[in-house]
């Protein structure tokens, strides 16, 4: 017989005498070796059987006590967070945006590419103000749908945002106070100087290098809709037309009653060179036409980093 290591002469009689009396047990029993091993395994498992629930039900049970730990030190961390407002934390504004996308067909891969990620940037705005500033866009269909289903997949985790598949003219219609609605665009001289409680500001949600002139304004009347622009040449100095980016009108809202103070939030929220109006090649030129010619180029201009940060906070508000 194999001699096993570290085994005393005593300990091996003992062994040998298990294995004789577990040979007599087994013929008794008319067994083949490998029935009688099944069979002592499966009395081992009988008697330890309570054991090994009770253990089970223990790792379990810490397991479940770790994950409720994390979760708790988690939420922790997220409100010390900016951005991970939820509406109860912050002050009631009464006012909404609704970010009228029913330009799908107007706009390039790229445009809609660059809508969504302005989007992206707005849930952030949202998320992060210290005033909660409603956030609806609609009709997310088509191809703006397609972009955000493919590339933008945590938005269906996102919190406190209405992304709704209804032309705008029947949110309207369904809420039956079409005098609560004010059409944001450059293209007016109505002048909004402060933002009313009850009302819902639309922002054309498009990107299209001003081919489309008048294009929001246009529809507004169509809808019957008052109208009117932010009150930027009393604070910023802009070349040309004062049209802006999407995502900066609601995030100049956001700030505005932050501050009450639409300097200070054209100054926070439009890039340096945009209120300087310095433009790039080309002096006079629209800004929005800045915005998406910088998007459009292959250079590293600040707009490619604005869209790269964009593309950040898309990754990084999975779950918020
Ligand atoms: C890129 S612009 C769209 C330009 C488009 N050609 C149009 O007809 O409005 C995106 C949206 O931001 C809002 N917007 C841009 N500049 C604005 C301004 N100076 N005052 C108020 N809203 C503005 C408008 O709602 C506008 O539709």
């Amino acid at each position: 017989m194999k001699r096993p290591l570290n085994l005393s002469e005593e300990e091996l009689q003992q062994l040998a005498k298990e294995k004789v009396e577990n040979d007599v047990k087994r013929q008794k029993l008319g067994l083949s070796k490998n029935q009688y091993k099944k069979l002592l395994r499966q009395q081992k498992h009988e008697e330890t059987k309570d054991e090994y629930r009770k253990s089970k039900k223990e790792k379990r049970k810490a397991a479940k006590e770790r994950a409720q730990q994390k979760a708790e030190t988690d939420r922790k961390e997220n409100e010390k967070k900016p951005g991970r407002l939820s509406p109860s934390q912050q002050l009631p504004t009464g006012v909404r945006c609704l970010v009228d996308c029913e330009f799908d067909d107007l706009m390039t891969e790229r445009e809609i590419r660059s809508l969504s990620l302005q989007i992206t940037r707005m849930y952030s705005a949202m998320r992060t103000c210290k005033y909660n500033v409603g956030l609806e866009v609609s009709p997310v269909d088509k191809n703006l749908k397609k972009q955000f289903d493919t590339k933008v997949p945590q938005h269906k985790a996102w919190k406190n945002i209405t992304m709704d598949s209804k032309p705008i003219s029947q949110i309207i219609e369904e809420s039956g106070k079409v005098e609560d609605f004010v059409y944001f665009t450059a293209d007016t001289d109505e002048v909004i100087e402060e933002l009313e409680e009850g009302k819902t500001y639309i922002i054309g949600g498009i990107v299209d290098k001003n081919r489309h002139k008048d294009l929001c304004v246009k529809k507004a009347k169509e809808l019957g809709l008052k109208v009117g622009k932010l009150p930027i040449g009393k604070y910023i100095q802009i070349s040309g037309r004062q049209v802006l980016a999407t995502s900066h009108v609601y995030e100049i809202c956001c700030k505005w009653f932050e501050y009450k103070d639409w300097g200070k939030a054209f100054h926070e929220v439009l890039p340096q060179r945009k209120l300087e109006g310095k433009v790039r090649k080309r002096v006079n030129r629209d800004v929005n036409d800045v915005v998406d010619e910088a998007v459009e180029s292959e250079g590293n201009t600040a707009e490619y980093e604005d869209e790269d940060q964009d593309q950040e906070n898309a990754e990084s508000l999975t779950a918020n």
